[in-house]
């Protein structure tokens, strides 16, 4: 049965989206199959050409219910569900069927003050740093916030997903044929990171040392243990 991971949360503009596409970019990178399944009315679906990974469609609530059920029947696959901001209900129901909840914040007191309130909300999920800053003075100052607010969650704050400019490239509606190494990077130890949480068994993944683009896609032979479904399979509703 595939492992579903719900990527939710009350703010909007915290990088759920941006995350969702990283995730699946990681685990095409780390050989894993995955799905990125679309909730948002707000969004169009991204062309799936060229992506390690597949793109469904379920801005509805019985396309989700039939992508869900798909996703779910593939054995060794991994769906993430991108949310969308201020949709309480939807973040509901995606929490009660997830494997694993992430929240994003980023660095903003307004951010935290919501993370906070989620994760009282959501006791299972995990928050998740989100465009967190590189400079070495913006990032004392954001490590501090967490510090002196988030410290009773100590134990629930994944490793912060670094501000990469590149990252918006996942989110073209065409992706470019090679993706930058950073970005790579930390889409594969975002990737591991999850893998670990979920309990499956993968290779920590070394740096990147190679263009990205050099490595095979997932629907490459040498990717595929079992067949890749249609896309249109997990697209019940296309708009
Ligand atoms: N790691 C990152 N580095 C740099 N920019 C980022 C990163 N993650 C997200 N962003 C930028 O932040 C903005 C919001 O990101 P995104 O659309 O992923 O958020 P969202 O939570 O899905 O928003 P919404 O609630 O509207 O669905 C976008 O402009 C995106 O490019
Ligand atoms: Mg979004």
């Amino acid at each position: 049965m595939a492992e579903i991971v719900c990527i939710i949360g009350n703010k909007g503009g915290t990088g759920k989206t941006t995350l969702s596409h990283m995730l699946c970019q990681g685990f095409g990178l780390v050989r894993q199959r995955s799905v990125c399944v679309l909730t948002d009315t707000h969004r169009q679906p991204l062309d799936p050409d060229g992506r390690r990974y597949l793109i469904a469609d379920a801005r509805t609530s019985e396309a989700l219910g039939k992508v869900v059920d798909k996703v779910r029947s593939l054995k060794g696959w991994l769906g993430v569900i991108d949310g969308g901001g201020n949709r309480s209900d939807m973040d509901r129901k995606l929490y009660s069927l997830a494997n694993l909840v992430l929240l994003p914040f980023r660095d903003s007191h307004e951010d935290i003050r919501t993370v906070i309130k989620d994760l009282e909300t959501f006791p299972r999920a995990y928050a998740i740093p989100s465009q967190w800053p590189t400079n070495p003075w913006a990032l004392e100052a954001a490590n501090k916030a967490v510090r002196q607010h988030l410290w009773r969650y100590s134990d629930r704050i994944l490793t912060p997903v670094p501000a990469l400019s590149a990252s918006k490239l996942l989110l073209q509606k065409e992706i470019p044929a090679a993706l930058p190494t950073p970005l790579a990077n930390a889409c594969r130890a975002l990737a591991y990171r999850v893998l670990e949480l979920l309990e499956v068994p993968c290779a920590e993944p070394a740096e990147e040392v190679a263009a990205e683009a050099a490595e095979p896609h997932a629907g490459d032979p040498a990717c595929a243990a079992s067949p890749l479904p249609q896309p249109q399979q997990l697209n019940p509703i296309r708009h």
